[in-house]
């Protein structure tokens, strides 16, 4: 692995992935960074890298359901590995508008795999980020496994669990060096803030309601993005070709919990202006449909396989991500009133339109 394309990594887990690779692992090749930039692609998350990294990183703004742009890069960059997160990350929006999730998630996986077995001679690796939502909703009891038969709810996790399928047919059609990991719910800097934990954050610090759909019961297995990033890197290094790793945070929390406990570190951190606790905001909102009820990961494989466990625990990655946001509210401001493009003209003397954009 010495030329890794990663694709959507000015996005959330992306961008911190892409921050992992060159400031803390042992890799020591050249990142190529090709991301379309919408809603939540941020060139600005890794203004410094960029910086700290000339040589070793590399920037490109193309859309990975466009095969002829995709072919040329391949071809510049010398492309041996791919790492793939690029995607429309949101359930919510998945259910209004799900047309740019089939483009992009569904299409664009396989414009990538199409590409990757035409460069089979110089490929090492492509490894596809995926979702334990894949695997569909759990009772009580019971957890996920590699095993799980496939049963997604919504056309996010549908359109990525159709991915996952085509990624494993070109192994096992093709015999094209692939990976794939399913992971639970990620946290932490960087997640732009629609996603429950952001955006509660936010909401609470602006004294706005915290809208808990349903009855705030359902479960997400919680993951700090660094811990996910040393995942993937350790599974692109050292899992078995062809094969699925399950990841996890062995942290399953209700809904209400979560934010309880944003309300209650925030009350510590930065008291309210009239002092009153923050849960007096949660309210119980109209429920999402298909809401899934319970997701919980057994990752024993990754553990027992290739020595991989979580380094954070929930309450202090939580800390860690409150603090964050404490810290860069000039991020966020950027990020909500749009002001962020409008950041990248000012760096980059261009700006550019947003054609995937749902809305
Ligand atoms: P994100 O929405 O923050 O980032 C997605 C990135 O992909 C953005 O930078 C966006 O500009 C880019 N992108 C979108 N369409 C593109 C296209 N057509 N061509 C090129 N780039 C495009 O998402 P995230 O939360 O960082 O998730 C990254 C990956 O991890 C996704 O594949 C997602 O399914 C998976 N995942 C996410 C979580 C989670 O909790 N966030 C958990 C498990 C797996
Ligand atoms: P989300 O962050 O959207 O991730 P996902 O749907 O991929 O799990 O939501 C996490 C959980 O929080 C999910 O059960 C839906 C719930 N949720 C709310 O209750 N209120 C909100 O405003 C949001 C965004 C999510």
């Amino acid at each position: 692995m010495n030329n890794i394309l990663v694709t959507g990594g000015c996005g959330f887990i992306g961008s911190n992935f892409v921050r992992y690779l060159l400031e803390e692992s042992d890799f020591s090749g050249r990142v190529v960074n090709v991301d379309l930039l919408t809603y939540a692609g941020n060139m600005e998350n890794l203004a410094d890298i960029e910086k700290a990294f000339p040589d070793r990183y590399a920037f490109v703004r193309a859309d990975i359901c466009d095969r002829e742009h995709m072919a040329e890069l391949f071809d510049e960059y010398d492309i041996d590995t791919v790492c793939h997160f690029a995607a429309e990350s949101h359930v919510d929006r998945s259910i209004v508008r799900p047309d740019a999730f089939i483009r992009t998630n569904i299409t664009g996986t396989f414009n990538l795999l199409e590409l990757c077995k035409d460069s089979e001679d110089r490929l090492a690796l492509f490894h596809h980020i995926s979702t334990d939502e894949v695997y569909g909703s759990l009772g009580e009891k019971g957890l996920f496994t590699e095993d799980t038969p496939y049963r997604p709810n919504s056309p996010y996790s549908a359109s990525k669990a159709a991915s996952d399928h085509l990624v494993r047919a070109y192994h096992k059609t093709y015999g094209l060096p692939v990976t794939i990991s399913n992971c639970s719910n990620n946290y932490g800097p960087y997640q732009f803030p629609e996603k429950l934990i952001p955006l509660m954050i936010l909401n609470a610090l602006e004294e706005k309601a915290l809208p808990v759909y349903g009855d705030g019961r359902n479960i997400r297995d919680w993951l700090y993005v660094r811990d996910h990033c040393i995942a993937i890197w350790t599974i692109m290094k050292q899992g078995q070709r062809g094969e699925t790793y399950n990841v996890g945070g062995d942290c399953e929390m209700e809904n209400i919990a979560v934010v309880e406990m944003i309300c209650d570190i925030l009350d510590e951190l930065k008291k309210s202006p009239d002092g009153r606790p923050r849960r007096a905001l949660i309210t119980f909102v109209k429920d999402r449909p298909g809401h899934d009820r319970r997701y919980g990961i057994d990752f024993t494989k990754l553990k027992q396989a290739l020595g991989w466990m979580p380094e954070e625990s929930f309450e202090s990655g939580l800390r860690k991500t409150i603090q964050w946001y404490l810290n860069n509210r000039d991020w966020v401001d950027r990020v909500r009133s749009g002001e962020y493009r409008a950041w990248i003209k000012t760096q980059y003397g261009r700006s550019w339109s947003d054609p995937s954009t749902p809305g």
